[in-house]
């Protein structure tokens, strides 16, 4: 399954995920450094910050009240943002489009 990804500058890629992982996880095996993911996926960093396209927002399982109050405390917050360590990937996800948040 595909991850359409849209990096910091600007640019998009298209990275093979692997189910089972994290999108989190997935983006940093993809080659993407700039998700810093400096927690390691344990919803405490807020540095694996993405906006996920509107049209996937359905798929995504709902966020827990931990990723909404870290989200909270970031600048960048949009009504598309989600922690992207907090998303199981799988072929469920194929396709999806995310632009990595600006740092914080
Ligand atoms: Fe730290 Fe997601 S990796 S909150």
């Amino acid at each position: 399954p595909i991850i359409n990804v849209t990096t910091r500058d600007g640019h998009s890629r298209a990275i093979e995920g692997k189910p089972g992982r994290s999108l989190m996880e997935n983006l940093r095996a993809g080659g993407i450094e700039e998700i810093l993911a400096l927690c390691g996926g344990c919803c405490s960093c807020a540095t694996c910050h993405v906006y996920v396209d509107e049209a996937w927002s359905a798929a995504l399982p709902p966020m827990s009240e931990d990723e909404d109050d870290l989200l909270s405390t970031s600048g960048a917050r949009e009504g598309n943002s989600r922690l992207s360590c907090q998303i199981p990937f799988g072929p469920a996800l194929d396709g999806i489009e995310v632009t990595v948040a600006p740092e914080d």
